[in-house]
């Protein structure tokens, strides 16, 4: 869910609609605001920030002090009446909340015994209750009584709350849930990230868990912990720019970004290779140079896209580099004790770095000894500051929920984390990684390449649009792609999709091939590159229909295929960053085609905060 609160002198209401069409990305299956001048108003709606705009378009939204909300549903069905703002038994607080209070069925049953009635079947809307009882009871400012309050909550929360009878005060606190305060003059926000007020100001406070932020125009920002200790905020200045925002000039903001990845991987790089004096070099890797040497193995956690982009680090890691490397999706990893030692490494993979479970994943190798190590995008994220290293890949925000610069941005630092690991280990010949490296530094120029088969592409969306099925195939390298190739088909265009590992697909999959079913077969792969035309035989001799993903000038499968999409040729461990590109361009096209919503598909959101 995304959270927006402002406080100022300049009308709230339009920066916290704006602002909340920025955070549409956490979700967007219901949105309301609150607003203080004089009484309390409260106005939500099912469906987007647009439905909730048209709402509010002819009635008196004025006022200097606000919040506002986007849900990704947990509790409750997403209609108005479980949209948030929820407001206390007498009206008088308002509150927006991401995350899930675990204990909420015990509050709400001590509340209602104790004469409150609940409206909407949400964990939020105890929490706001239980606020209000604890402030009145106690005649407590606002800030004390959110603070006593959280003493009792167990689960996980990011808040902003405002007071009908305090209206020059803004409570925000956060448990688990990013909550970042913005700084301007005279005026302050609140917000899940600091997009919705980029434009006013760049002077941010990222709240810690446990933190409790209390903000007024008299005293500015105050920050105590739940245990009612002071602790001096620490204000970064971001060097985000407000353009990045933006859809500039593309249809959507997947399109943007699967455009954009020629310059991202190249930002993925910048600093960190050299090709003219043979140089790789992962700062972060550096510091801990000898824990990753003599690590025993190496996990890698994550969840989505980013899982697939850690299978890739796998076959690169183990093949460049000879460490042993286990993936697995952080949510199975961290509830089935997992054996770690000091020795292992445990890298999580985000884009966000916000993803509850992946989080979570990394609290327990932490606890465990393991050294943890971040692969993350998002600058100042929960995941980056608790890591005790790691390397951004500097994609800028990704605003799609469909993520594809960020898994080429992610692949791109694997591959670099493994040269820089082959090297110091000795794994690999000097030639091979000369080799390796010079063509690291050609990859963005071969992307470039790769998108000029665009129009083509478009053109089989056409053809296989209506199917209900589609089968990906690949082998080694490129199985990762396969997976993720039909994730992004899934994701947007709501056809169902597998990804499967060429040769497997004759132990079950091959069952399902006739000529309704497209098969797009990654086939790039030196290694093995006869059997995989094999397996495309087997899919033709079945009547599926294929589409192939080649290196430019193959034969031998453009001349059985339905259809060929070309991509430049690369040293083999680098195939991916190449051959994805194409299947995010294919499921945006399909996705185009049907109609779908692209940047915002029904019941996914791009940050999944709860676990
Ligand atoms: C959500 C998004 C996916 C993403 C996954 C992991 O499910 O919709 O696109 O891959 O979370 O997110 P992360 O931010 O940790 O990479």
């Amino acid at each position: 869910c995304g959270i927006v609160g402002y406080l100022g002198h300049r009308q709230a209401d339009e920066l916290i609609i704006k602002g909340l069409e920025r955070l549409e990305y956490r979700g967007y299956d219901s949105a309301g605001i609150a607003i203080i001048n004089g009484s309390l108003t409260v106005h939500k709606k099912a469906g987007k920030v647009k439905a909730l705009r048209k709402l509010i378009k002819n009635t008196d939204t004025s006022g200097t002090v606000g919040i506002g909300h986007t849900r990704w549903a947990t509790h409750g069905e997403p209609n108005d009446t479980n949209a948030h703002p929820h407001t206390g038994e007498n009206s008088r607080l308002a509150l927006v909340h991401n995350g899930i209070i675990e204990n909420y069925a015990v509050l709400k049953n001590a509340l209602i015994a104790e004469g409150h009635s609940f409206l909407s079947d949400t964990d939020t809307e105890v929490l706001v209750h239980l606020i209000e009882q604890i402030q009145q009871e106690g005649n407590l400012s606002l800030e004390e009584a959110v603070r006593l309050a959280l003493t009792r909550v167990e689960g996980a929360y990011a808040i902003a709350v405002i007071d009908r009878e305090n209206p020059d005060i803004m409570v925000g606190a956060r448990k688990a849930s990013p909550l970042v305060v913005g700084i301007g003059k005279d005026e302050f926000f609140i917000g899940s990230d600091a997009s919705p007020f980029l434009d006013s100001t760049k002077k941010v406070v990222y709240l810690d868990d446990n933190q409790v932020a209390s903000i007024s125009l008299k005293n500015g920002l105050q920050i105590r912990n739940t245990d009612n200790e002071e602790q001096p905020p620490f204000i970064q200045e971001l060097d985000m720019q407000i353009e990045a925002l933006e859809k500039e000039g593309y249809d959507h903001f997947m399109l943007k970004e699967i455009y954009e990845q020629p310059k991202t991987i190249l930002d993925a790089m910048r600093g960190r290779i050299n090709s003219k004096d043979s140089r790789v070099a992962l700062r972060g890797i550096e510091e801990y140079a000898n824990r990753f040497v003599r690590a025993d193995r190496i996990i890698i956690v994550a969840c989505g896209t980013s899982y697939h982009s850690g299978l890739i680090g796998e076959y690169l890691i183990e093949d460049l580099a000879r460490i042993p490397v286990e993936v697995e999706y952080a949510s199975e990893f961290r509830y089935r004790n997992p054996i770690l030692s000091e020795r292992d490494i445990v890298i999580a993979l985000s884009q966000s770095g916000e993803t509850a479970d992946t989080m979570a994943a990394l609290e327990l190798a932490q606890r465990k000894g393991a050294m943890i190590y971040g692969i993350v995008n998002s600058v100042g994220s929960s995941i980056a500051r608790l890591t005790d290293a790691g390397s951004y890949i500097h994609a800028g925000p990704e605003i799609g929920v469909a993520s594809t610069k960020a898994f080429t941005g992610q692949v791109t630092v694997l591959s670099l984390l493994a040269l820089t690991l082959a090297r110091k280990l000795s794994t690999i010949s000097n030639t091979y990684f000369q080799r390796l490296v010079s063509e690291l530094e050609l990859i963005p120029g071969k992307v470039e390449e790769a998108l000029k088969a665009n129009d083509h592409i478009k053109y089989i969306a056409g053809e296989i649009k209506d199917h209900h099925n589609a089968l990906y195939l690949g082998r080694g390298y490129n199985f990762p792609v396969a997976l993720e190739g039909a994730l992004k088909l899934k994701e947007i265009s709501y056809i169902h999709a597998e990804g499967y590992p060429a040769a497997e697909m004759k132990h079950g999959p091959i069952a399902l091939i006739d000529e309704n079913m497209p098969v797009i077969v990654v086939a790039t792969n030196k290694s093995a590159y006869e059997k995989i035309v094999s397996n495309v035989q087997e899919v033709i001799a079945r009547k599926g229909r294929v589409i192939a993903v080649v290196n430019q000038g193959e034969e031998a499968i453009s001349n059985i295929a339905d259809h060929v999409i070309e991509i430049p040729d690369t040293e083999e461990p680098f195939s991916p960053l190449l051959s994805v590109i194409p299947l995010q361009l294919l499921s945006y096209h399909i996705a185009v085609e049907l109609g779908r919503n692209v940047d915002q598909p029904r019941n996914l959101a791009k940050s999944v905060t709860v676990e």
